[in-house]
């Protein structure tokens, strides 16, 4: 058991942040919290202490969607829009991953880089290529980094460099989940690409493997204009995009939906129902000009809502930077829409307590949770010019920290950092 001091700042609701200045956090050898308040309890008193003084104690973060593979292509090639930069950029660069070396080189730069910004938490697209995708999981777990990761199904429309015959997407889908028993702390999810990329027989085995084995869910969704017009083009018995998925048992409680950027009322209620998570990835949708998603009115319908970086469209791997764009994007909606704007306890949200959900655990540093936090040092930032509140200090840690700043990284009460 150990305790750590410092300024708490914990994520309880999507409104409410739950402040202990000078409080304590009591984790066991799990890494399990098992006390959080703002007076240290005497049964915990003989216990060993870190002092972390003024430095603020926040959750770590879950970055809900990136792509492993477009780590080498962050910040190029944003001239085009989604299907063009698909097929221009992204699908040349994802092929790379056939080769082990270039892929051991590509995860082992990522994952540092996501401990260092403080993401212990993914959920994550491979390539197409299993040995790839295992190399992806050894990295992530020798990192640190935990979470579910997907070997991507694409058997349409991929290109001559990257796709996959449907027999072969099955075969290697079957032999990367028998390699993946050997992962602890990073596990499998399937990962149909987008509706364009899977035939529907391809569709059908996925969503009949996910039933059989309780496996989770990843894609994308109602991203860009001209792919949902695609969508519509290639399945003319679905009225909208979800149902692609959905009448394959693909949309089923824990499935993760990237973008969401033009889900309409009748979209959104299918995810609230079957409790889909949609994931907000506002750098990407903002780079690729896919459009801004109404992550506030899916909060106000009850949607379950978290955060990506969305790597490569987005090109920013902190989620620090990330809480910022969803913040900006949804003033650049006000401006244009009149919609609210999303506040800093909701982006602090977003970015932690909605993500942590997924794997179980209850909103911000509650006990029974697995110990995902930082320590962030804002001493590097400019002597302020009358004393800041907590919130004040959080708010400033989000527009103007990065990952010099964070110097203590917890995974599952793992010291990663
Ligand atoms: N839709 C299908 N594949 C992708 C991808 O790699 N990135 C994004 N942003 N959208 C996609
Ligand atoms: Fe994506």
């Amino acid at each position: 058991m150990k305790v750590w001091k410092g300024n708490i700042l914990s994520a309880a609701g999507p409104d409410r942040l739950e402040i202990f200045e000078g409080g304590y956090l009591v984790f066991d050898a799990e890494g399990v919290i098992q006390f959080v308040g703002p007076e240290l309890p005497s049964r915990y008193a003989a216990l060993p202490l870190e002092d972390w003084g003024d430095r603020l104690i926040l959750q770590s973060f879950a970055d809900m969607h990136l792509h492993a593979p477009q780590y080498p292509m962050v910040g190029i090639g944003m001239d085009l829009p989604l299907l063009d930069w698909l097929e221009r950029y992204t699908f040349p660069n994802e092929a790379r991953f056939a080769e082990p070396d270039f892929a051991r080189q590509t995860c082992r730069q990522l994952a540092a880089e996501l401990v260092r910004c403080g993401t212990t938490r993914v959920c994550m697209f491979s390539s197409r290529h299993t040995d790839a995708t295992l190399i992806l999981m050894e990295e992530l777990e020798r990192a640190g980094v935990t979470g579910y990761v997907g070997k991507v199904n694409m058997d349409r429309q991929g290109g001559p460099c990257l796709q996959e015959g449907t027999e072969e997407s099955k075969r290697e889908t079957l032999r990367w989940l028998e390699e993946c028993r050997r992962f602890r702390r990073v596990r499998p999810i399937l990962t149909p690409r987008f509706t364009p990329s899977c035939t529907d027989e391809l569709m059908g085995f996925l969503g009949k493997l996910a039933v059989e084995r309780g496996l989770y869910v990843q894609s994308h969704l109602s991203e860009n204009r001209a792919e949902m017009a695609l969508v519509g083009r290639l399945c003319p018995d679905c009225a909208q995009y979800w149902e692609t998925y959905c009448k394959h048992g693909l949309w089923r409680s824990h499935t993760v939906m990237a973008h969401c950027v033009h889900s309409d009322k009748r979209e959104r209620d299918a995810m609230r129902k079957y409790g889909v998570l949609a994931v907000h990835c506002p750098d990407s949708n903002l780079n690729i000009c896919s459009g801004i998603a109404p992550v506030k009115q899916m909060l106000r319908e009850g949607v379950w809502v978290a955060l990506g970086s969305d790597i490569a469209g987005g090109a920013m791997p902190s989620m620090l930077d990330v809480m910022t764009s969803a913040i900006r994007s949804s003033k650049a909606r006000n401006i244009a829409e009149g919609d609210e704007v999303l506040t800093v306890r909701e982006a602090y949200y977003l970015a932690t307590s909605a993500g942590h959900r997924y794997f179980g655990d209850k909103p911000g540093f509650a006990v029974g949770n697995p110990l995902h936090a930082v320590v962030l040092d804002d001493r590097r930032l400019p002597i302020p010019a009358r004393p800041l509140t907590m919130e004040e200090r959080l708010e400033r840690a989000i527009y103007r920290c990065d990952d010099r700043d964070i110097v203590a990284v917890s995974a599952a009460g793992r010291r990663v950092k």
